[in-house]
């Protein structure tokens, strides 16, 4: 198996080094345009080896995707972050020429890789992934909401007191401050309803926490998350490359599910070895659609913006 993760910043690193860690290739390359920097970061993760204990192959490289050859996964994290006080839809000039280039080479090198996309405005560069590659929709799958139901479990996991592994939770829609859904009408703590153990007031800061806890972060390191987003990125490359076929939020190409079309979406899927295998309609609420609805119009006018780029 080999996986390539384009991008060694930080988000990109950090997802490169929990593939690593979870031992999920024989052969796993980062690539980077700055020169040197993603052969520092391979051979930073290799020498964790004998002391973590894993035996995947990291290798670095300057630009070069024909090093990336037969990857059967490639993540794209490339573009800039975020500054404080910026939204991910600002990103938007910059790095939607950045993730067209990385889809096209990546494409030229690897034709049957799956596509993992953490850039942002994640929605947006989702559905230019898919365009620039002309790959079916099971192969483009957008990071955001499986990073977004961590950060929604985290925040009940405080209200509640509670072990976030012991909690279900989505968030669906778009990953913008504005755009996630944080359902909790369908969080479970164990199978009983959150909603049971939380006041509406609670309800309503859980919710809207969960909406910025991205923009919280950034306010607070002075540019955006890693931790968390690498770990997602890897939650949905392990889903794939061991045919798990977890229940994953993830931003796909909806051709009329939750009523919405030629648009890609936060919603919930099942992902394994063919990438997105299932779409599951969750019966939204009319308050929850509207939600969706509201979501999607938003991210269709950033997606009218690539049309002017
Ligand atoms: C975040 O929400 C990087 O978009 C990512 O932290």
């Amino acid at each position: 198996m080999k996986i390539t993760v384009v991008g060694a910043g930080a988000v990109g690193a950090t997802t490169a080094d929990n593939i690593a860690r979870a031992g999920l290739a024989d052969e796993l390359v980062i690539l980077d345009i700055k020169e040197g920097f993603a052969e520092g970061k391979a051979q930073d993760i290799n020498q964790t080896a004998a002391l973590l204990g894993f035996d995947t192959r990291v290798t670095g490289t300057t630009g070069d995707y024909t090093k990336t050859a037969g990857s059967e996964v490639v993540v794209i994290t490339s573009g800039l972050p975020r500054k404080p006080g910026m939204t991910r839809e600002e990103l938007i000039g910059t790095n939607a020429g950045i993730v067209r280039g990385v889809a096209e080479n990546i494409l030229k090198n690897s034709p049957d890789a799956i596509i993992v996309v953490v850039s942002n405005p994640m929605d947006t560069m989702t559905y230019l992934a898919l365009q620039a590659t002309g790959l079916p929709k099971n192969r483009v799958i957008g990071m955001g909401g499986a990073l977004d139901s961590a950060r929604f479990k985290y925040q009940l996991s405080q209200h509640l007191g509670a072990s976030p592994s012991d909690l279900n939770a989505v968030v669906i829609g778009g990953h913008g401050d504005t755009t996630m859904i944080p359902l909790i009408r369908f969080a479970t703590w164990n199978s009983v309803p959150v909603t049971k153990f939380l006041s509406e007031e609670q309800q309503k800061q859980i919710v809207a926490d969960t909406m910025v806890g991205g923009a919280t972060l950034t306010k607070l390191l002075g540019t955006s998350a890693w931790y968390a987003p690498g770990a997602a990125g890897c939650s949905v490359v392990k889903s794939i490359v061991r045919d798990e076929k977890k229940l994953i939020t993830s931003c796909v190409l909806l051709d009329g599910e939750y009523g919405q079309k030629d648009i890609a979406l936060g919603v919930p899927v099942i992902i394994g070895r063919n990438g997105v295998e299932k779409i599951l309609d969750f019966g939204l609420n009319a308050e929850e659609q509207a939600a969706f609805d509201k979501s999607a119009e938003a991210v269709r006018s950033m997606n009218d913006v690539l049309k002017t780029l």
